[in-house]
């Protein structure tokens, strides 16, 4: 098939679309091109996930708005089909490629979901079919590794037997639907012919701009957006530990700040989690493969990583103040998902707070409106602590009534690591208050 061939079934949506990776990203796709008309087969290797899509079903937890009335819709409608075997990816025109990309111990991208997503897809791409990176991959990975893997397992070569890019997703848990119709993309194609069909596709579903560029500035733009983020928490989350010293608040210092024009501090807190700003800027700097100096970036996220541990001292310290054994205490996590309103708790900074309290204190229990598992009721979960931590700005905590909350409490101590609270309320009700970059937290 030729790529004008494809172009002409792309913009008249008799494309049959693959999307490979039925995740946080790839099933919102998924749904969002099949409500845009097209027949879209979604592969993964989760069979429970599979069987769940196809009964119409959103795996995914968490408030996320529209996803599981769309999903009923277009697999009701047959639109959409989940499947676990490759063979079913055989009639697809386009496929769409969305598996996770973290990162080793050691920093380094771990490509066994996208490589072996690329040697299954190899024997069963149709001939002329347009294969679309969506995933978040370092600097060069297309041309170095999906480029040579997928014409080894096709026998075929690019923009010959098949057309190959980059579109990384740009959606938010607890936004998905909206972010994927309202956020700009950039679409990477292997050649420029190619990046204008990439825009023919997404035009289907995307209403903001779309710009066209090559796969390795495609790949840059991503991850250096992700890093620019990490990076501006890591300043914010720097200022608020000066705060804390000085005597100063960060959260008004941050206000000011941002009252001269072009200034945007971000907000700093507990520290940072999910699928991709901790691992993103690790991936941006490995493209630079050792041969251009990479020091900030690296530094950010040590920042970042740290604030866990921060927040750990904080509650230690405050526990000391009130009088208490920390080895005697019970301490109360809440939130352990990594984003406010949402289930996900990859990387999640309460997960680095648990591990640090862990033998430190007698006991840690957790609380998550939306992580299964830590669903409990939040102020039986309360009763016989000695200490409350915020660490997630759920909305279910920002309605907390603290007198309540205070009443269950052994020893009335609330660690705030989002600025949930202002100090004024939380003291109000009898609390003795810390928060992440107060400057009165040591006293
Ligand atoms: N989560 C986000 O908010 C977000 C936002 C933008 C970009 N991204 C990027 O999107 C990509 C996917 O992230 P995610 O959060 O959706 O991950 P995820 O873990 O939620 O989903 C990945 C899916 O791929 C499946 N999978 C793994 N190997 C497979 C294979 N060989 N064949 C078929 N399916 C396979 C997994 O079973 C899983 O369901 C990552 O590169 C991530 O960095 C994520």
């Amino acid at each position: 098939m030729l790529l004008a061939e494809l172009r002409g079934k792309i913009e008249n949506k008799q494309a049959v679309l693959g999307v490979i990776g039925l995740g946080y990203v790839g099933l919102p796709v998924a749904a969002a091109f099949a409500r845009a008309g097209f027949r879209v087969i979604g592969g993964d290797i989760r069979a429970e996930r599979v069987a769940l899509i196809n009964a119409g079903r959103s795996p995914i937890e968490g408030d996320e708005p529209g996803l599981a009335e769309l999903l009923a819709e277009v697999t009701a409608a047959g639109r959409l089909r989940a499947t676990t075997d490759y063979n079913e990816l055989k009639p697809a025109d386009a496929v769409l490629i969305n598996v996770e990309t973290p990162v080793d111990d050691d920093h380094r991208p771990r490509y066994a979901a996208l490589k072996a997503a690329c040697r299954a897809l190899g024997p069963v791409l149709k001939d002329g079919a347009l294969v679309i990176v969506e995933s978040t991959i370092a600097p060069g990975t297309i041309d170095t590794i999906v480029r040579p893997l997928l014409e080894e397992c096709t026998g075929r070569v690019t923009n010959d037997g098949f057309y190959l890019g980059a579109c990384p997703e740009r959606v938010m848990p607890g936004r998905l639907l909206s972010h994927l119709r309202a956020m700009s993309r950039v679409c990477g194609g292997s050649t420029p012919e190619t990046a204008e069909t990439m825009v023919a596709l997404y035009r289907h579903v995307v209403e903001a701009e779309l710009d066209v560029a090559d796969p390795v500035t495609t790949e840059l733009v991503k991850t250096a957006e992700n890093a620019y983020r990490d990076v501006q928490i890591a300043f914010a989350n720097e200022v608020a530990l000066i705060c804390e010293v000085v005597g100063a608040d960060v959260w008004r210092v941050r206000e000011l700040v941002n009252k001269v024009p072009s200034r945007h501090m971000h907000l700093p807190g507990a520290g940072v989690g999910g699928h991709c700003i901790p691992k993103d800027p690790w991936l941006l700097a490995h493209g630079a493969a050792g041969k251009a100096p990479v020091r900030l970036i690296p530094q950010a996220r040590l920042v970042n990583d740290s604030m866990p541990m921060h927040v750990a001292d904080l509650t230690l310290a405050a526990l000391q103040a009130a009088g208490v054994n920390p080895g005697q205490a019970r301490v109360l996590v809440l939130g352990y998902a990594y984003l406010e309103n949402s289930d996900d708790s990859r990387n999640s900074p309460s997960q680095a707070l648990v591990a640090q309290l862990g033998g430190r204190v007698q006991e840690v229990r957790i609380h998550d409106p939306w992580v299964p598992g830590y669903q409990g009721e939040l102020l039986t979960l309360a009763a016989g602590c000695d200490a409350a931590v915020v660490m997630v700005a759920h909305q279910a905590y920002r309605q907390l009534h603290l007198p309540e909350l205070k009443a269950m409490l052994r020893t009335p101590v609330l660690i705030d690591g989002r600025h949930v609270f202002e100090r004024s309320q939380a003291e109000a009700a009898g609390l003795l208050y810390r928060c992440v970059g107060q400057g009165n937290n040591r006293a």
